[in-house]
């Protein structure tokens, strides 16, 4: 059920059950951090493997002592400049946090989100909201209550409507070693203004066997359809000139009008809005019949980076 109604989410939480909840960057998967019937729920219900470690919201930063400890100044530095906000701090667990919410790591990841249901229904609670993206593990992520609804109709008995997340992709993640932030997952906060409050930082590889976030697989945020990440448009639309072709354009392009199926991520090519549109806008395409999906990439700078870190893992093979 599709609904506002925070006191019966409040409800259901403290009762150890799973409510989708709208934050700014995607709609998570929401449940009592301190539960191990509610954090095995999560698992269960997302299909994800148990070695892939939940993320912890809470409602201010005065509430990280309870989570995390020995945390370096840098981190400090960063969660005051931007929390409420999409930036995720991976930091020394507390004890107390259960192995199944870090798949046995000693870290814990943790972030303070900024959309007002999130934060009122934190207000209300007295435990963390261990909360991965609300899709299938492996899918497109969701920025609207339908698109949870859409995945977990069968499944899941409430999500919380907040609107469309106002930011659009996953927060941005960032840990720690020596006391050195590093970067760990590109997202919604991009690494230059990062860098404006600690500094150049050190980023992992693009491509690891052994990611330091677990989650940063190959493949992910994936459509069904045929997806091909492109720089030239006319010259693949050229290449593919056979199928039923779907675009996904970052800004309006005059030689591509007369595709059918088309989604503009911003026409004038901001990287905000397109940030917004993007997971939507694949959400469309591969629910519209089209055989293949050609997507831009963006200019590799600001958010543009994150989105296309994004597109990449979309259009990875199997
Ligand atoms: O914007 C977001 O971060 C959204 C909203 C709902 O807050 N959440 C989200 O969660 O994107 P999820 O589970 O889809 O992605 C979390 C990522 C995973 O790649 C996971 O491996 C990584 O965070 N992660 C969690 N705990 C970690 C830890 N202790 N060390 C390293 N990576 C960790
Ligand atoms: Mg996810």
């Amino acid at each position: 059920m599709i609904t506002k109604n925070l006191a019966l989410a409040r409800d259901v939480l403290v009762q150890d059950g799973i409510v989708a909840i709208p934050t700014e960057t995607v709609y998570g998967l929401a449940g009592n951090a301190y539960s191990e019937t509610a954090v095995k729920q999560i698992f269960g219900l997302k299909k994800r493997p148990f070695f892939n470690p939940l993320i912890l919201h809470i409602k201010s930063m005065e509430c990280l002592h309870s989570v995390a400890k020995e945390i370096p100044e840098a981190a400090f530095k960063l969660a005051s400049r931007f929390w409420p906000g999409a930036l995720t701090l991976v930091l020394k667990k507390q004890g107390h946090i259960s192995d199944l919410v870090t798949s046995g790591m000693d870290t814990v990841a943790v972030r303070v989100p900024n959309h007002p249901v999130a934060l009122k229904l934190l207000e209300q609670l007295d435990f963390p909201l261990a909360a991965p993206s609300a899709n299938p593990f492996g899918s497109i992520s969701p920025t609207t209550a339908q698109h949870v609804h859409h995945y977990f109709e069968e499944t899941l008995s409430i999500i919380l409507d907040g609107g469309a997340c106002e930011k659009g992709i996953e927060s941005t993640i960032i840990g720690f070693e020596n006391d050195e932030p590093i970067l760990y997952r590109h997202g919604a906060v991009s690494i230059e203004e990062i860098e404006k409050v600690v500094g150049k930082i050190k980023t992992v590889p693009e491509k690891s066997d052994k990611p330091k976030a677990p989650g940063m697989l190959s493949r992910h945020y994936a459509p069904n359809t045929e997806t091909h990440l492109v720089t030239n448009i006319s010259e693949s639309i050229h290449a593919f000139s056979d199928k039923k072709i779907g675009l996904l354009l970052f800004k309006e392009n005059s030689q591509t009008q007369d595709c059918l199926f088309q989604e503009v991520l911003s026409k004038t090519g901001d990287f905000d809005e397109a940030a917004r549109n993007v997971y939507a806008a694949l959400h469309r395409l591969d629910l519209s019949d089209v055989d293949v999906i050609l997507v831009e990439k963006l200019p590799d700078i600001g958010i543009g980076k994150s989105i296309n870190d994004r597109l990449k893992r979309a259009v990875e093979k199997e």
